[in-house]
């Protein structure tokens, strides 16, 4: 999954011949997950047609501050468009458009969009290479970097004047991976190794009987999730779950038994720099393994069981730089108890949930959450959906690193 995947991008198209490459880098976005709205300056029609960019993107094309075509007038609000915008990306951005983005002048409705908008800009001009070379569209480039916004480098080659020289916009998959990493590098976990653990155990009987639980797995999956569209590179080890994930920064290791999740969790931790062990492992497991199926000769049977390895407990003995997050499913005395296993795992946060609250613990889509830190800050949260949970606990772990 793209990092992409899920944001608003809108396209501004201004008049150059390279719009006509635009069609592309819209099936790119949109091919990434990300949901693709397009401002055309008047121009740029001539070369690209709004039907091909509204096919593309399923969305309508915008150009003007009112819907020309329509029987009854619409109105196009360019603040809208800019609120709605996570990125506004403005490909081709030609001479005039640079000159008018560094100025403020504001006579169409893209330049009243860029305006508006509060998101990260970016630009990649294009132009004849006389025109890129000018000293006024030097200082259109410097100004707009003054501003914040980002530009992506025209190339060399030959131009639409027969010419050779720099101004060519960037091939589309370029101007896609640009932003996809510049996203990515400025995600406040990038560089970072989360490792996860997620889901129940299952403790062996028999070859076809298992000691298992009600966990569904969804809270460690989610968390993965928040963690990798954050930029964190994340090991999610998990034991037997519906649950599925598919995301580029998120490697995915299958356990079955607590001591299975053990041997995957030490043979990460040491490179990791926060782990958040969210597992219900199982905490006994049967002392002998039956070989064969075990057959119902009496009426009773009595299983021996022996504890399993804690391993949250063994990352509290090790822990050097790694943020340390375990969870604690309480029925009764909950501040109590979790604070006493924050201390006793030596942990640096630990999330509470009690099965006594509606809509908390196991198997649901939502969670109630504590989090109590080792310096002792307790911090209650409101019923949230599972994936809420989660960016709350890696923001609240991103304000402590
Ligand atoms: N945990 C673990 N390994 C185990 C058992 C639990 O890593 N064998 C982790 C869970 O992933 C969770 C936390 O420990 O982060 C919760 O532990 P829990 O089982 O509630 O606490 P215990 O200290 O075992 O206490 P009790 O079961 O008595 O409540």
């Amino acid at each position: 999954m793209s990092i992409l995947s899920g944001k608003n991008i809108l396209l501004g198209i201004t008049g150059g011949i390279a719009a006509y490459k635009t069609a592309s880098l819209v099936r790119l976005f949109v091919k990434s997950g990300a949901n693709v709205k397009v401002v055309m300056t008047p121009a740029s029609k001539e070369f690209v047609t709004p039907l091909t960019l509204s096919t593309l993107s399923k969305n309508p094309v915008y150009s003007t501050f009112t819907n020309e075509d329509e029987d009854t007038e619409v109105w196009n609000n360019h603040v809208d468009l800019g609120l709605w915008a996570d990125l506004l990306i403005v490909a081709p951005a030609t001479a005039n458009t640079l000159a008018k983005m560094a100025n403020g002048v504001c006579d169409n409705l893209l330049m009243a969009t860029y305006l508006s908008a509060k998101c990260p800009v970016y630009f990649a001009p294009a132009m004849d290479l006389d025109m890129y070379k000018h000293a006024t569209t030097k200082q259109s480039f410097e100004k707009l970097n003054t501003f914040g916004n980002i530009m992506i480098p025209a190339t060399s080659g030959e131009l639409a004047s027969g010419l050779v020289g720099e101004g060519r916009m960037a091939e589309p998959e370029e101007i896609f991976s640009f932003i996809e990493a510049d996203v990515l590098g400025k995600l406040p976990l990038k560089g970072k190794k989360v490792l996860i653990t997620a889901g129940p155990t299952y403790e062996a009987i028999d070859p076809v009987r298992f000691i298992g639980n009600h966990s569904s797995g969804k809270m460690g999956f989610e968390i993965a999730r928040a963690a990798a569209n954050l930029g964190a590179e994340v090991i999610l080890i998990s034991g037997p779950t519906a649950q599925k994930v598919s995301h580029s920064l998120i490697q995915q290791i299958p356990v079955v038994s607590a001591e299975d999740m053990f041997n995957a969790v030490h043979t990460y931790f040491n490179s990791c720099d926060i782990a958040i062990l969210s597992a219900a492992v199982a905490d006994y497991r049967p002392k002998e393994v039956a070989h064969q199926k075990i057959k119902k000769k009496s009426s009773t049977l009595t299983l021996e069981l022996e504890k399993t390895k804690d391993i949250l407990a063994s990352l509290g003995v090790i822990k050097k730089q790694q943020y340390l997050v375990g969870f604690a499913l309480e029925t009764n005395d909950e501040l109590e108890n979790a604070k006493g296993k924050l201390k006793r795992k030596n942990l640096n946060l630990i999330v509470l949930n009690s099965l006594n609250d509606k809509g908390a613990g196991f198997k649901g889509d939502t969670n109630k959450v504590t989090f109590i830190d080792d310096q002792d800050n307790i911090t209650a949260f409101e019923l949230k959906t599972k994936s809420e949970v989660a960016i709350d606990l890696l923001n609240k772990i991103i304000s402590h690193i």
